[in-house]
């Protein structure tokens, strides 16, 4: 089956000599002894999950994906104008084939660099981009970028332009995102600019609909996530004992995604024994909304300040161009 090209990218695999991912055993044991039960959203995506994701970027209800499209089609010129000619793009995750060309085309860019942890995906969306783009090179790096990545010597003197769409950020709480914002100003160095995709805070109601949908998809994706763990790490979780459950935690300006136990249930994951009353929850994905107040904090806090920023006709979703800036310390 095809990958889909809307996938996440916040995907790590350190498999042992059993075939069992370590990092995945070890986050889900970890997660499921811990008073508040929680499994990292990184673990969503395993192929059946990968195609889930990319079935909620269709649904009427889910808006960041078409409102970052219409920004990234609509306001090309005014990016090139403050981007300049000759950046090398250096997307954090593998192009999508609906968001990338709208940026490749508006700013002509000197090279293409995505960056991914998984090859397969990054070859693919590498040749699919290069074939639609004659001319321009296109340089594929494998590669984790959660930590600072070695970019190819050919850029050796361009300024670059990182590119993150999706609010993938949002996935993260702040500490961990200004971690990664950070190695991301590393990776692209001085004179560096960021154009990266901000969901909106909105209303709850609207937030609630787009991570609990009607059809059910964004369910089936938070239970996929049980039906992995049965099967990568001998579990027996009795997956119909479980809801989804979508939340607007209003302090921390956040969605949070739960599976809810609909009745005492116990049960057995690589070798070691749950149990969860009625109504306890596994927290399973964190996707923070920015205004954008918090969302200037937040790249100010990281070491990159706020250039312009883009929203959608209904102000749902906010683009933001930032550049590397030296941090001050004294007003
Ligand atoms: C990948 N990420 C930005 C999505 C989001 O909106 O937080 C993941 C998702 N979870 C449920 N629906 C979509």
């Amino acid at each position: 089956m095809a990958e889909p090209h809307l996938k996440p990218t916040l995907r790590i695999v350190d498999e042992g000599a059993d075939g069992v991912d370590r990092a995945f055993r070890a986050d889900v044991l970890a997660g499921l002894s811990q008073r508040q039960k929680a499994v990292p959203a990184r673990w969503f995506y395993d192929e059946r999950g990968s195609q889930l994701f990319e079935d909620i970027t269709r649904l009427a209800e889910y808006y960041p994906t078409r409102a970052e499209t219409q920004i990234l089609a609509a306001r090309g010129a005014e990016f090139a104008a403050l981007t300049g000619k000759g950046r090398a793009v250096v997307e954090f995750g593998s192009g999508s084939s609906v968001k990338t060309p709208h940026l490749l085309r508006a700013i002509a860019p000197a090279a293409y660099v995505p960056i991914d942890i998984s090859g397969d995906f990054l070859r693919e969306s590498a040749a699919s981009l290069a074939a639609d783009f004659p001319g321009l090179p296109v340089l594929p790096v494998e590669a984790d970028f959660t930590k600072k990545v070695a970019l190819p010597s050919q850029l050796a003197g361009s300024p670059m332009l990182g590119f993150f769409p999706g609010s993938t950020i949002g996935n993260l709480v702040p500490s961990s995102a200004v971690d990664l914002l950070r190695s991301m100003r590393e990776t692209l160095g001085e004179g560096s600019q960021l154009l990266i995709g901000m969901d909106r805070i909105k209303d709850p109601a609207i937030l609630i609909a787009a991570y609990d949908d009607p059809e059910g998809v964004t369910a089936a994706f938070n239970l996929n996530l049980l039906s992995r763990i049965n099967r990568e790490l001998d579990g027996d979780i009795p997956v119909e004992q479980f809801a989804h459950h979508a939340l607007w935690n209003d302090q921390l300006a956040r969605i949070e995604m739960h599976l809810v136990a609909q009745r005492n249930v116990a049960f057995e994951v690589a070798g070691q024994r749950f149990a969860m009353r009625s109504g306890q929850t596994i927290h399973t994905e964190n996707s923070h909304k920015y205004d954008p107040r918090s969302a200037t904090m937040l790249l100010v806090a990281s070491g990159w300040t706020p250039l312009a920023e883009w929203q959608d006709d209904d102000a749902r979703f906010g683009l933001v161009l930032a550049e590397a800036s030296e941090p001050r310390s004294a007003p």
